[in-house]
């Protein structure tokens, strides 16, 4: 029996040869976080004499990719984004996700926007036939605390402040649990018209081109449609 990290290593893996099949030397490599990327980050590694450029969406991707000696550019410094690689907290069938349990929704959700192409990687457990058991991560500016508290609850959920964490934009996480997530794209744009909200988990609006997923038998490639 694999372990998590095995699948998660597996799965890197994957993204890892996919992404050298794809890419030319001028491509720029969208970066994401958590403990899959971070695998994803030390397979880079090994080829960062070809890599030309990566944008990060988070400081500790940065900060990683850079110890590697691979080269970090701000997103505004590049032209596009041609493959972005980032795990997922939860994920559908049609690749909608659920995002932010790092608390790097915000830049993750900016570089998806921006790439050609998003390669989500994960170990099998993250695929589900519903999104919402995984408690939705709402960035808000902390200011608005309270209130957007107050209008998730109206939504259904149990929101509840992650203490402690401010995000690299400067603000705070609420966790929104027991949301019934039936149409994930409406939910998103509803949480992201909440004044004070930054941006929510739900990736519905822009889901993964790709979902490459780790289990006990090999890695398994889904596509949205
Ligand atoms: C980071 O903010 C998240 O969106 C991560 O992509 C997500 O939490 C997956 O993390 P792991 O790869 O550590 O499971």
């Amino acid at each position: 029996m694999k372990t998590q990290a095995q699948l998660k290593q597996e799965v890197a893996q994957a993204a890892f040869d996919y992404v050298r099949g794809r890419v030319g030397d001028k491509a720029v490599l969208g970066i994401g976080t958590g403990s899959t990327a971070n695998c994803f980050i030390d397979l880079l590694a090994g080829i960062k004499a070809q890599i030309d450029a990566t944008v990060a969406s988070s400081e500790a991707s940065a900060e990683r990719l850079r110890s590697h000696g691979i080269p970090v550019l701000d997103l505004n410094a590049v032209d596009g984004v041609d493959i972005y690689i980032d795990g997922a907290d939860e994920a559908n069938a049609a690749l909608e996700l659920v995002k932010g349990g790092g608390g790097a929704l915000t830049r993750e959700k900016i570089v998806a926007a921006v790439a050609r192409e998003f390669v989500c990687i994960a170990d099998e457990s993250k695929l589900v036939a519903r999104l919402g058991a995984f408690p939705l991560p709402v960035e808000v500016i902390p200011m608005a605390r309270s209130h957007v508290g107050r209008e998730l609850l109206k939504l259904g959920a149990d929101p509840v402040y992650r203490q402690g964490v401010l995000t690299d934009n400067g603000n705070i996480i609420i966790d929104a649990h027991g949301l019934q997530v039936l149409d994930a794209r409406t939910l998103e744009e509803r949480i992201n018209n909440i004044t004070g909200v930054v941006c929510n988990g739900l990736f519905a609006r822009r889901p993964a081109d790709l979902l490459l997923l780790a289990g006990q038998g090999g890695v398994r490639t889904l596509r949205a449609g």
